[in-house]
């Protein structure tokens, strides 16, 4: 395996472990360029279905079980905490409500640390490990910067973390500072943070970022995994919430890679959602334009997916070209009542901007876009717990009442 420029015009190429995060020629991102496989469609398969019986841990990992399709390590480099493996669970009761008739949601925020980041900080901590790396950093909407000290803690790394202040929940800052990671705060958006950390990136610290193409492997093996519980017969949409959009691009270089080694016949529509006050890509798209252009100040509830300058967005949209899907923004209402009705009618709680991707089944299906029996997937890319704030803000209070006896007998009638 190589690095290579994505920008097919370009196309440098640089050795794999090369500690490059754009193209010395052009200045685009890179990605690892994946080796033909030496197995039948089949076989690979049947072998990926027997790991789920090992105690090998990299056969545990719901990423590390597809490693045929990563860059390959000495079992003991390997750094993992058992994550993927998350479920994918119907949604019966958001479906009728939406209109559609066969829906599912894929729960990353059930990994380690409480969101899909884990899949992308095993593979870009192994990395970090495996060419001595002392010191890994990234500026963070604060589930990358959680899933990053966890990590960096596991394997006995340096965790520094760079923040917009006051914009984060207190549960990622908590988790981030528990696994003991080094935390500065930046007066700004993430935007900022995230140009303030690359300008760093010389001093001897390896960058992990969704922009560095390792993470993108590690978030690849997502649609591996998704296929795999689906027998290896495709969605017909696929839901995923855009900030940074590292996540988008991984999936759409997971389809191309099902595809054209065999592993699967069609890929789904990709649809990316973001949030309306931070929705840089979809007005990018609703314009036609072909440049992406900022957002200076994004602001929306669902604070992971606050970003107006998305640092992935060509890949993104490359893999939107590719599926055919489209690209959409939904407003802070609507992604607060797909919220509550995972919620209430589910049981599954989420943050708020992983429900931007429900949000968006609900608002296209009233404009007619899915036909018929469509199968539709939504990622759900954290845990509700990494979020109380909106929860708190969001319900009905509970009831305090005085524990003495006499208050007790009163409440229950006696
Ligand atoms: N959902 C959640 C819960 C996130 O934390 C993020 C990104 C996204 C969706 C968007 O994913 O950036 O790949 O398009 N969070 C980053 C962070 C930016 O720092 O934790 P994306």
């Amino acid at each position: 395996m190589q690095l290579r420029c994505f920008d097919p015009a370009c196309a440098t190429r640089l050795p794999l472990h090369a500690p490059a995060l754009e193209c010395p020629q052009c200045g685009g991102l890179l990605e690892v360029e994946t080796d033909p496989v030496p197995y039948e469609a089949a076989a690979l398969k049947q072998l990926w279905s027997e790991r789920r019986r090992s105690r090998d841990p990299r056969d545990i990992s719901g990423v590390w079980r597809y490693r045929e399709f990563l860059p390959e390590y000495p079992a003991r480099e390997i750094v993992t905490l058992g994550e993927g493996n998350t479920p994918l669970v119907r949604g019966h009761k958001t479906a009728a409500f939406a209109g559609v008739s066969d829906l599912q949601f894929k729960h990353l925020g059930w990994n380690p640390t409480g969101s899909f980041k884990d899949l992308g900080m095993t593979a870009g901590i192994t990395e970090a490990v495996h060419i001595g790396a002392k010191i890994v950093a990234c500026a963070s909407t604060g589930n990358t910067a959680a899933a990053l000290a966890a990590y960096a803690a596991r394997a006995g790394l340096i965790g520094r973390i760079y923040l917009p202040a006051g914009q984060i929940s207190l549960n990622k800052l908590a988790q981030s500072l528990d696994f003991g990671a080094e935390i500065v705060q930046i007066e700004g958006s993430f935007d900022d943070a995230l140009n303030m950390l690359l300008e760093k990136t010389s001093e001897g610290i390896y960058f992990l970022n969704s922009i560095n193409p390792f993470r993108i492997e590690g978030q690849k093996t997502t649609m591996f995994e998704l296929m795999d519980q689906l027998d290896w017969k495709a969605p017909d949409y696929l839901l995923v919430p855009g900030g940074n959009l590292g996540n988008s691009s991984a999936f759409g270089k997971a389809f191309d890679e099902l595809l054209r080694f065999g592993l699967i016949d069609r890929a789904p529509r990709m649809i990316v959602v973001q949030a309306a006050g931070a929705n840089p890509f979809a007005r990018m798209w609703r314009e036609q334009a072909s440049e992406l252009t900022p957002v200076a100040e994004p602001e929306t509830i669902a604070t992971a997916i606050r970003i107006g300058k998305p640092a992935s967005w060509q890949q993104a949209i490359a893999a939107r070209d590719e599926s055919g899907g489209l690209i959409d923004a939904v407003s802070d209402e609507e992604i607060l009542q797909a919220y509550d009705m995972l919620a209430r009618l589910e049981g599954v709680f989420c943050e708020p901007a992983s429900a931007a991707s429900v949000a968006g089944v609900i608002k296209l299906n009233a404009r007619g876009y899915f036909e018929p029996g469509a199968r539709i997937v939504c990622t759900l890319t954290g845990n509700g717990l990494k979020d109380p704030d909106t929860a708190m803000k969001n319900v009905t209070q509970p009831v305090t009442i005085d524990a003495t006896e006499g208050a007790v007998r009163k409440l229950l009638g006696d």
